[in-house]
C-alpha cells in the first residue's frame, strides 16, 4: 500500500506532465503552497529550462523555487494572466469547490488562482469529501477585528478559534470556523466575505478548480470542470 507522502509525490508528477503543454520561453507558473505543492516544485524544477518563471502563493513557496533555481516573479511583473496555477486543498467535494489554508496562504492563493487561467488542484484521495466542512474553515483577519468576527461567526452557529502563535505572509491572523452548514458552499463564503474584518475565507467555492488530479492507490484520476 502507498503511503499518503507517495501519493502526494505521484500527483506532483503527474500535475507537471499535465501542464507541460503551457510552458513555453514567456510562460509563468502559478504555484500554490503546502506540503503536496512543495513536491510539486521539486518536480517542475526539473523542467526550469522550459518556462520563463514562477509566482508563489506564500514566501515558503517561493524560498522552495529559488533554492531550485526557479525565477520567482512578483504577480505585479507579469502583464497576462497565468496559464495555470497548480497548489493543493485541505478538502474538495466533486464540484471542484474546496477547503484551503490549512498552511494560512489561502489569501495569496486566492490571488494568485483568480489571476490564472486554470486552477489545477493535486491531491491524494485523502482530501476527497463529498461535503465539505470536516475540515474547519480559515478565515484571515484584520487584527483588530478579531472579537467581532468570532461574535458574528457565532451569531452563524459555528465556532472561530485563533490559530496560536500564527501570522500569515501579510502580517494578519487567522480564526479557523469549525461547524459551519456548508450544504451551499458558494451561500456560505459569500456571508463570510461580507463580515467586516475578513480579508479572505479559505472556502473557494465561488471560483472552484477548473481540474483537480487525485492520487489514488490504484493510479492519479484527473477530471475536469
Ligand atoms: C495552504 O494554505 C493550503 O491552502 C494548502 O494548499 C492546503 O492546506 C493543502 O496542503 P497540503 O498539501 O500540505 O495538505
Amino acid at each position: 500500500m502507498k503511503s499518503q507522502e507517495q501519493l502526494k509525490r505521484e500527483v506532483a508528477q503527474a500535475a507537471v506532465a499535465y501542464i507541460r503543454p503551457f510552458f513555453g520561453a514567456d510562460a509563468v507558473i502559478g504555484v500554490g503552497t503546502g506540503s503536496t505543492a512543495d513536491l510539486f516544485i521539486d518536480e517542475l524544477a526539473k523542467h526550469k529550462a522550459e518556462f520563463a518563471g514562477a509566482v508563489a502563493s506564500s514566501e515558503r513557496s517561493a524560498a522552495r523555487l529559488r533554492e531550485h533555481g526557479v525565477r520567482v516573479l512578483d504577480l505585479d511583473e507579469t502583464d497576462r494572466p497565468l496559464p495555470v496555477y497548480v497548489d493543493g486543498a485541505d478538502e474538495i467535494n466533486p464540484l471542484l469547490q474546496m477547503v484551503k489554508g490549512g498552511g494560512g496562504a489561502h489569501t495569496r492563493e486566492k490571488i494568485v488562482a483568480a489571476a490564472s487561467e486554470r486552477f489545477v488542484c493535486i491531491v491524494d484521495e485523502t482530501k476527497c469529501v463529498d461535503l465539505l466542512g470536516r475540515f474547519a474553515i480559515p478565515l484571515e483577519v484584520i487584527p483588530m477585528a478579531v472579537p467581532i468576527v468570532m461574535r458574528k461567526v457565532a451569531a452563524l452557529g459555528a465556532i472561530a478559534t485563533l490559530r496560536a502563535g500564527f501570522t500569515t505572509d501579510n502580517g494578519n491572523p487567522i480564526l479557523d470556523v469549525a461547524g459551519m452548514q456548508l450544504a451551499d458552499a458558494r451561500e456560505m463564503e459569500t456571508t463570510m466575505n461580507a463580515i467586516a474584518g475578513v480579508v479572505t475565507c479559505g472556502l473557494f467555492a465561488l471560483e472552484p478548480a477548473t481540474v483537480v488530479m487525485v492520487a489514488r492507490q490504484e493510479g492519479v484520476d484527473i477530471r475536469e470542470r
